[in-house]
């Protein structure tokens, strides 16, 4: 049987609860405080929400994007290769839905999409998203640390990267029949840059669970790398002593490689990366080296100027 989990936006503008209300909450039950009677009875028509606290150590330095912009505007090649996709991408069933994480790990686990929002620490990140496309958005994404689950499987230390699948369902994918592309999609990091406290499952946007075009129930997101590095809707994530050759890479090697960190002074092949437009409007702001996050992720790299790092 096929449960239909209403959309948020589904709900009168009216009914929708406030943000601050929303983030509120969470930190009341935390408290024990309980939830608020007014806004309580909104939120039980909100079939989709997923509050979490916002963890405010990684500031984006600008406004959080429209979230019509963000869910209206995607990449997903499985439902066609034009930005339009969101309409299609809601035949994607996102229940149930399972993670298998195995490979190099002691304990391979299948994980319930329900287990993992109830057992995983789920906070909420801003986080800045910059495409190989030089366009840019700010997303309130909803999820928890890679390394919490990595650490419910127990990597082996000959483990070396960590492989990232992607949903590819033929009944529901119509971009799936262009058979020239290296389906499923598939992403790969190496294990230190899995470690690293910016990288992310996410599981939720706007305080509501992933839609399904932005890659739910589970997209995994790394915001110093280039976004076609984060897969959507995963399903398999597997722990190798092998680097993988990911999607983009195996149809263009010389365009897109395995680390595409993002460096405005490193111009794909075809176009610059110095700035990027940011959604919303025509507005073009300069891109920053590992897309502004280089506090936190430069050291991961010291010693690999032998690697193509930037794209
Ligand atoms: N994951 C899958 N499975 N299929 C895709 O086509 N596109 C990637 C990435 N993840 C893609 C994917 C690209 S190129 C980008 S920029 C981001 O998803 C876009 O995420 P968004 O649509 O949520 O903005």
């Amino acid at each position: 049987m096929q449960i239909r989990i209403p959309r948020g936006w589904e709900i009168p503008e009216a009914l929708a609860t406030p943000e601050h209300l929303v983030f509120g909450r969470r930190k009341a039950a935390a408290l024990g405080v309980g939830l608020l009677a007014a806004p309580a009875a909104a939120w039980a028509q909100q079939a989709d929400a997923l509050p979490a606290m916002r963890n405010t150590r990684y500031p984006p330095g600008r406004d959080i994007t429209a979230e019509r912009e963000v869910t209206t505007f995607n990449n997903f090649y499985e439902f066609g290769s034009h930005k339009g996709i969101s309409r299609a991408a809601q035949a994607l069933p996102q229940r149930p839905w399972t993670v298998k994480v195995e490979g190099m790990v002691e304990t391979p686990r299948e994980f319930g999409i329900e287990d993992l929002l109830r057992t995983m620490p789920l906070e909420e990140r801003v986080y800045r998203l910059r495409c190989v496309e030089a366009w840019s958005m700010v997303v309130p994404w909803t999820g928890f640390p890679l390394s919490a689950l990595l650490a419910a499987v127990k990597p082996l230390g000959s483990a070396r990267y960590v492989v990232f699948e992607t949903a590819a369902i033929p009944t529901v994918m119509p971009g799936l029949r262009q058979s020239w592309y290296p389906w499923p999609y598939t992403e790969g990091c190496t294990i230190a840059e899995a470690a690293n406290e910016l990288s992310f499952m996410v599981v939720g946007a706007y305080g509501k669970l992933l839609p399904p075009q932005n890659g739910g129930p589970i997209r995994f997101h790394q915001p110093w790398k280039y976004g076609f590095k984060a897969g959507k809707s995963i399903v398999r994530i597997a722990l190798t002593d092998q680097r993988p050759v990911s999607f983009w890479e195996r149809i263009q090697p010389q365009e897109y490689g395995f680390w595409a960190n993002v460096n405005p002074e490193v111009p794909h092949p075809r176009w610059s990366q110095a700035s990027e437009r940011v959604l919303g409007g025509n507005a073009r702001v300069p891109t920053q080296l590992f897309n502004g996050y280089g506090e936190f992720v430069s050291g991961l790299y010291t010693g690999l100027s032998n690697e193509r790092l930037w794209a």
